[in-house]
């Protein structure tokens, strides 16, 4: 059995890559193991969209590099997002590396392992050249985007999300939450962006497939469905277009804007986005949770609103990223809509859905952002009451629009102060946002027990995680000298962290994986606490 280590840097996206690839590669006999020194192959699942992320990656690949140089018998792989970014370069400034997949042609990726595994031990016997370039890459370059049939035609990463292994024991994913995948890759092309370069066409897959995987994770045990997209509102299939050789459906091209901005008069069926949701909320009754992200703040309409008010097992959480609170930036990074049309967004999904949760996502110093403009985020910020905000400070990324076309001269210690600066206003929103529920009952769905056995335990967090997000705060209650605290800590409806005190991990382990109703008794910008009511 050889041992495989595969980590994975960035979005939900590349855990659920991580998740099929490993259950692709436990298909065939490999062993997937929790530390990187006890594997003979290691995978770095990468990601592009900042800087950051790909640096973090490039001192992962340096330091097994150095351990190859040093004579130990390694596979390394990169995968992802860097690798269809960087394409051969990669290989050029990275000898160490042995092979490379983007994530359009991930189902290549174990023959890649073994067409290496075979030309290292041929190599040991010193009887082989070595391997060509394209026997040890997969890269989708300009060819997803060649033509919309000819992308859908060749989209044999279908078969990769189907061959998934309906087993929870996914190390990605908690046991009983999976992601499913809506859509892949992305039309929108806002200019700071890579994804639309990595992952290539928006690509939908047909309804069928994505009910049947959702019915076969829900009778392997899975409670909560996270659909993934980038833009899941803009999910639309059209029938009777793209169909397999056998007459089978397969995954269609997404359409461009204009689909959404006029009624549909024509007279194919279409399955929307909120028809999705009501088939698979209506077709699997034992799905406790279903939850999607991220939506698209324009096209948003109130037939999907509606969905979610008539559904009581939908979450009632909205991942609406505004990027910018400034027209003229949003104009610049292609977003597609005003400030003003966010907002009436927003106003009309709390106003069918009062009690409904709002995350976002800001860049700050995107070129040219002023004083004025980055006010205008703050403002924003201010103005919706938005349960957090994940805030990125603006990194060009070669590929994009703005890369080619805008300067990046924001300073980075003006963008390190907006930084600061959103997030102290962000947390100051969190508190409101969180305190409104104190007094209320909410149902939780608990994901992770923590013991804490340090002494006097003031604050439970920074080193602990949730999801893999670092808590940043999160004080629960005091102990005593010596003691021992556990907790089990889960999530509302709304995706608000919600934490009980229980007496042993025993007892706390027993509520994983399952709802609860708890009375909040207190809260901080990131943590409800409470107890489990009676009843
Ligand atoms: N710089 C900074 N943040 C970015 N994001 C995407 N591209 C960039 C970039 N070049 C952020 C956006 C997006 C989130 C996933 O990452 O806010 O919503
Ligand atoms: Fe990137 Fe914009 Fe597509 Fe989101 S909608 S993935 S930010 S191009």
């Amino acid at each position: 059995m050889v041992p495989v280590y595969l980590e994975t840097f960035g979005c939900q996206m590349n855990e659920l890559d991580s998740e099929l690839v490993e259950g692709q590669l436990i298909a065939l006999g490999y062993t997937m193991v929790r530390h990187v020194d006890e594997a003979s192959i290691i995978l770095f699942n990468t990601c592009s969209v900042r800087e950051q992320a790909e640096q973090k990656a490039y001192s992962r690949i340096g330091i097994v590099g150095a351990r190859k140089r040093a004579g130990e018998e390694l596979i390394l792989g990169v995968i992802g997002c860097m690798a269809e970014r960087d394409g051969l370069d990669l290989f050029r400034r990275h000898p160490q590396v042995d092979l490379m997949c983007g994530p359009g042609e991930l189902d290549r990726l174990p023959q890649l392992i073994d067409n290496v595994r075979r030309t290292q031990s041929m190599q040991r016997q010193g009887d082989a050249d070595p391997l060509a370039l394209a026997d040890r890459s997969a890269l989708a370059g300009n060819r997803s985007r060649r033509s919309t049939t000819l992308a859908a035609a060749e989209d044999n990463l279908e078969s990769l999300d189907l061959s998934r292994a309906f087993t929870p024991r996914s190390r990605s994913t908690k046991e009983h939450s999976a992601y499913v995948r809506i859509t892949r890759g992305c039309n929108k092309f806002c200019t700071y962006c890579v994804v639309p370069t990595t992952r290539g066409a928006e690509v939908h897959r047909p309804p069928d497939h994505i009910v049947e995987e959702c019915k076969r994770l829900v009778d392997a045990g899975v409670v909560e469905i996270t659909l993934l997209g980038q833009t899941v509102n803009h999910y639309r299939y059209q029938h009777g277009t793209a169909v397999t050789v056998d007459g089978r459906e397969a995954p269609q091209v997404g359409p461009g804007l204009s689909a959404f901005r006029t009624a549909y008069s024509g007279t194919a069926r279409i399955t929307t986005f909120a028809a999705l949701l009501h088939r698979i909320h209506h077709e699997i009754p034992a799905l406790r949770r279903l939850r999607f992200i991220t939506s698209y703040p324009r096209d948003f309409g109130d037939d999907i609103l509606a969905v979610l008010r008539d559904s009581p097992r939908i979450c009632r959480y909205l991942h609406a990223p505004a990027q910018s609170g400034s027209d003229r930036i949003l104009r610049l990074m292609n977003r597609g809509y005003t400030v003003s049309e966010y907002t009436e967004f927003i106003d009309r999904s709390l106003g069918m859905l009062p009690d409904l949760s709002i995350a976002g996502d800001f860049i700050v110093g995107f070129p040219t952002e002023s004083d004025e403009d980055f006010e205008a985020t703050c403002a924003l910020v201010k103005r919706i009451p938005y349960k957090n905000n994940f805030i990125f400070k603006y990194s060009p990324r070669p590929g994009t629009t703005a890369f080619e076309r805008l300067k990046d001269d924001v300073p980075d210690a003006t963008k390190r102060a907006r930084n600061n600066h959103l997030l102290a206003l962000q947390t100051e929103v969190s508190r409101q946002v969180h305190q409104r529920m104190v007094g209320a009952t909410a149902e939780v769905l608990f994901d992770e027990v923590r013991v804490r056995r340090s002494p006097r335990a003031k604050a439970i967090s920074p080193q602990l995680t949730l999801r893999g997000k670092p808590f940043h705060e999160a004080t629960v209650g005091h102990t005593d000298e010596g003691h021992e605290q556990v907790q089990c800590v889960g999530r509302t409806s709304g995706d608000l962290i919600c934490a009980i005190t229980c007496k042993s991990e025993e007892s706390a382990s027993f509520l994983i994986g399952k709802t609860a109703f708890v009375e909040i008794t207190a809260a901080t910008p990131l943590l409800l606490s409470g107890a489990l009511t009676h009843s």
